[in-house]
């Protein structure tokens, strides 16, 4: 193996507990694994210098929720509700038909072409959802098509009840041969806990059926009203339960008590035009917040994380640091993953490099492509 010392480091974000944010310092890459942090003066030898020039090095984003498997686009959708119309969850079935006309060709290469847009902007760990086949082949193909991305993949085959379906006979598909078919290609097992969707009696049997054949659960939950979800969510002790837009304080505090983390997707609410989801009640309850992208055609379209941080700074109460652990480190943990998500020794050497000197700019300079390198497993890609 050999090892390259990155110089020159106007900042170095780390999340070491001791000293999460540093300046002057240098970072040891040995392999694909951080070596050593520090002081520059203090840094071993290594094999390769690499002088970063002053800019900021962050850990590479970690997009714990997305959805890139999918044909077509609703770009009309979106324009019809920027000029008044309100978001439909019945647009899912749009995509449905777009995503199983598609050819698999023609999905990889549209998931390549988004996988590549995320890194460009310095993610580096990226979960993908299936949820717009919602038929036995079209959701084992959609997963087969995301594990050739990321481990990171979950089973939506309960997004919604797809045209011509009862609910009662979906669930038993979804939990039945669905589930069969798509277990092989996921880690995770979704469900959309929503009115119009699937109710928390429905959830929770889709959950047990998931995790009787390997899978762990995590939920869509809270997106367009109040609803169990996240209350469920806590009681199973999910890993995480995403959108939490509309909480009561019974439902913050099962989250502040349980340890599911709480992933918020601000470009959701800038694209339907929902209220902002309050991450500082959150926060300040104790509740660990993540912020990830929920990239997909419908009801949010950008696969950029710097964008969702500008946007939990601006409105929603975060400080620029908990933003960016937000879709670092605690993207990780939406993941049940430590390895990714921070630079401390052992972890893997998936990092960003911002063209700015401190990572105040995420959100001090939104829309601005800041980021200028993305490291994978410690090579620059
Ligand atoms: O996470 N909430 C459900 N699913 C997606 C939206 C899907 C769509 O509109 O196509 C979401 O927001
Ligand atoms: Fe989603």
């Amino acid at each position: 193996m050999s090892t390259t010392v990155l110089t020159n480091i106007g900042e170095l974000v780390t999340w070491d507990p001791g000293q999460p944010v540093l300046t002057g310092a240098a970072l040891v890459v040995d392999g694909g694994t951080v070596a050593w942090t520090g002081p520059a003066a203090d840094a071993p030898a290594a094999d390769a210098a690499y002088d970063v020039g002053g800019r900021a090095v962050i850990p590479g984003f970690v997009d714990s929720h997305s959805h890139l498997v999918f044909g077509g686009d609703r770009a009309e959708e979106f324009a019809a509700r920027m000029a008044g119309q309100s978001y439909s969850a019945g647009g899912i079935r749009t995509t449905v038909r777009a995503t199983r006309a598609a050819s698999d060709e023609q999905l990889t290469a549209h998931v390549a072409r988004l996988v590549d847009e995320m890194r460009r902007q310095g993610t580096t760990t990226v979960e993908i959802k299936s949820g717009y086949g919602l038929s036995v082949a079209d959701e084992a193909r959609s997963l087969a098509v995301a594990r050739q991305f990321t481990e990171e993949t979950t089973f939506l085959g309960a997004h919604v009840v797809p045209e011509g379906s009862e609910p009662e006979e979906y669930v038993a598909l979804v939990t039945g041969p669905m589930l069969a078919a798509a277990a092989p290609h996921a880690r995770w097992i979704d469900v959309f806990c929503e009115r119009g969707a699937f109710d928390g009696d429905q959830a929770r049997t889709i959950l047990a059926a998931g995790a009787a054949a390997g899978l762990r659960g995590r939920l869509h939950a809270n997106q367009l009203g109040p609803g169990p979800g996240v209350r469920l969510a806590c009681e199973l002790g999910l890993t995480a339960v995403d959108h939490c837009t509309y909480l009561d304080d019974a439902d913050v505090d099962a989250l502040a008590s349980s340890g599911t983390v709480a992933t918020l997707l601000p470009g959701v609410e800038f694209s339907t035009r929902q209220p902002w989801p309050d991450a500082r009640r959150l926060l300040d309850a104790g509740v660990r917040v993540a912020l990830a992208s929920d990239c997909n055609p419908g009801s949010c379209y950008t696969s950029s994380l710097p964008f969702c941080i500008a946007m939990a700074v601006r409105d929603m109460g975060m400080t620029p640091t908990e933003a960016l652990r937000a879709a670092t480190e605690t993207g990780a943990a939406a993941l049940d993953r430590d390895d990714v998500g921070r630079l401390t020794p052992g972890a893997r050497a998936d990092l960003a490099v911002l063209d700015a000197p401190s990572h105040l700019h995420l959100a001090y300079r939104p829309g601005v492509p800041l980021v200028t390198e993305t490291w994978l497993a410690g090579r620059r890609t």
